[in-house]
């Protein structure tokens, strides 16, 4: 069997252009775009080149961008009072801070000060609460397990009653898409299990799953024999294993791997993300979606 490969890539194009769409429309009707803050502290190679893609594609939506850059050195209160600005600034609707941070600030004190329903990483313990009640409490769903669930609905996987097996147990993935797999409702109506580090007989798990969902950080951690004939399989890991220098432009590239051995599982799997064009490319498409349906709240529109 020869997988079928579900692509981020052309996926996050698609929903982009729906977005674009609405821009548009909410622009003539409200004369609104919606406004988005990067802030990224330091100058970590990784976490600028993130921050540049977001700026792009939010530019090229058409939003309100403000790109904020703060020194490695900034303390902790000025970092505060910077987030107090932008909650209090109306032309923003969505504030990013970049992870990690450096390391005398302390995370889950920033991320916490970001006004919730400003909060369109969805990490402010607020938005996770809602995301575990779930249907209409739900406002920003993270933006990797949301561009999941995304992939998983728009390639035509039946999701009711599937058996979803979630490798991994992080606050920013594992965690949150399981909880939005066992909602009530169109695209999830699963039934979840989370297998981690101390889960026994990891294979049994992932050999029962029609969709398996891998984040664990581990290159090719889940093995082709692991895989159910015809199961659908999302990779989410960004693993660097090495770097090559382009030919193109003689820049150094990183080496990507996913979590899963992508040549030998296609050979297994009905469908399947290939790293990098899977799940990556929709983690900055929903963080526009996030954004603009931050402003849709605003507008009384949702
Ligand atoms: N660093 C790595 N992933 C993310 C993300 O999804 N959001 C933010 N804010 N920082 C990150």
């Amino acid at each position: 069997m020869s997988a079928s490969i579900i692509s981020g890539t052309e996926i996050s194009k698609t929903i982009l252009s729906e977005i674009s769409k609405e821009v548009e429309t909410i622009k003539a009707s409200h004369g609104k775009v919606p406004g988005l803050v990067t802030l990224l502290v330091g100058n970590s190679p990784a976490s600028r080149s993130y921050v540049t893609l977001k700026i792009k594609t939010a530019l090229k939506l058409g939003f309100h961008e403000v790109q904020d850059e703060q020194p490695d050195d900034i303390s902790e209160d000025a970092l505060l009072a910077l987030i107090e600005k932008y909650n209090q600034d109306d032309a923003i609707n969505g504030i990013l801070v970049q992870l990690p941070l450096p390391k005398h600030i302390d995370e889950d004190k920033v991320l916490n000060a970001i006004d919730p329903d400003k909060d369109v990483d969805g990490f402010h313990p607020i938005n996770a609460g809602r995301l575990l009640i779930g249907g209409n409490a739900i406002k920003f769903p993270p933006c990797t397990p949301a561009g999941i669930q995304e992939l998983i609905v728009r390639s035509g996987v039946e999701t009711k009653g599937a058996e979803v097996v979630v490798v991994g147990r992080s606050n920013i993935v594992g965690k949150p898409i399981a909880n939005l797999m066992l909602q009530k409702g169109p695209g999830a109506n699963s039934t979840v299990t989370i297998v981690h580090t101390g889960t026994k007989n990891l294979d049994t798990h992932c050999r029962r799953a029609d969709i398996l969902i891998v984040a664990a950080g581990v290159p090719d951690l889940v093995k082709p024999e692991w895989i159910k004939p015809g199961a659908c399989v999302i990779d989410v890991g960004v693993n660097r294993v090495g770097e090559r220098i382009s030919p193109k432009t003689g820049r150094t590239n990183a080496i990507l791997k996913g979590d899963v051995d992508f040549e030998k599982a296609s050979e297994i799997a009905g469908s399947i993300t290939p790293v990098p064009g899977g799940v990556g490319p929709m983690t900055i498409t929903m963080l526009m979606k996030n954004t603009l349906k931050s402003l849709k709240y605003k507008l009384g529109l949702l």
